[in-house]
């Protein structure tokens, strides 16, 4: 069974009996071979490709997920599906670069002491979470999630107009309307009867109204809610997934 030239076997003997041109040879391979690989790379405006339905979170998500990532949820929660059939299979489609577009910073993470988060959206009501993140065993006994009760505490969000212009700068597309009714739109999500509403939903395509938990200011709760309740559920993946089929 001849695998080579016989030739070939004797030209490498010159490698395979010398280290140093051996290790300049594999710097060598790789080096070209990571050229291949990373220079097309630079002249792609992005990476990612765009996807339907991806859209900027309000300002009311906002502020939840900066709630989330101050409490550090991500200890315990990943929020990325791999395309592994048991993942697919009890989380959902699996995870889109294009669905972290606008996570600053992203929050996929590998540690799951608790289930993947990135299509909790829709899953359970806003009462089920309040009542989850108040006290976790009073709904799934047996959890060995923190209490964080405290959260039904008023949201600070005097500076959420900052915080538009912080992800702005990061490259995320708020207008600089977005940014000037950012604090009038995150009032506007918890009011699904005001006036406010529809114009929300014209900046903020799909944006789901919610009400809040509690009769006085809006808490951080009712924002953190609001952010676990958009997770996984901007992209139709019915379209999504006809649109692939298509190609
Ligand atoms: C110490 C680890 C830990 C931390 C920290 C933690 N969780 Fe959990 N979480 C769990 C575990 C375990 C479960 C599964 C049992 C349950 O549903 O309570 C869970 C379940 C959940 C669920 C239900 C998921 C589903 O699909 O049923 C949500 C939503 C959730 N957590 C949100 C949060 C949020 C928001 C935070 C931060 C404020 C947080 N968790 C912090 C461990 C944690």
């Amino acid at each position: 069974m001849a695998l080579a030239p016989p030739g070939l076997w004797k030209r490498h003997e010159l490698f395979e009996t010398n280290s140093i041109l051996l290790l300049l040879g594999t710097l060598l391979v790789v080096a070209l071979g990571g050229l291949i690989e990373i220079v097309p790379l630079f002249y792609l405006k992005s990476t990612i490709e765009t996807v339907e339905g991806v859209r900027p979170y309000t300002p009311l998500e906002l502020a939840g997920r900066n709630i989330y990532v101050r409490e550090g949820c991500y200890l315990c929660h990943s929020q990325m599906i791999r395309p592994l059939r048991d993942e697919v299979e009890r989380y959902g489609h699996f995870s889109l670069a294009a669905e972290s577009l606008y996570d600053h910073p992203f929050q996929w993470g590998s540690k799951r002491t608790g289930p993947d988060l990135a299509r909790v959206g829709g899953k359970y009501s806003d009462e089920w979470h309040r009542e989850h993140l108040r006290d976790p065993r009073a709904v799934v006994p047996g959890s060995i999630m923190p209490a964080y009760a405290f959260l039904e505490r008023p949201l600070e969000a005097e500076a959420i107009a900052d915080d538009l212009v912080a992800q702005r700068r990061l490259g995320v597309p708020y207008s600089p309307a977005m940014i000037a009714r950012a604090r009038a739109d995150l009032h506007a999500q918890l009011d699904p009867d005001g006036p406010g509403a529809a114009g929300l939903q014209q900046r903020y395509p799909g944006a789901g109204l919610h009400r809040p938990g509690g009769r006085g200011p809006v808490s951080e709760l009712d924002a953190l809610v609001a952010y676990l309740q958009v997770l996984g559920t901007m992209v139709d993946f019915k379209l999504y997934d006809a649109q692939q089929n298509l190609r």
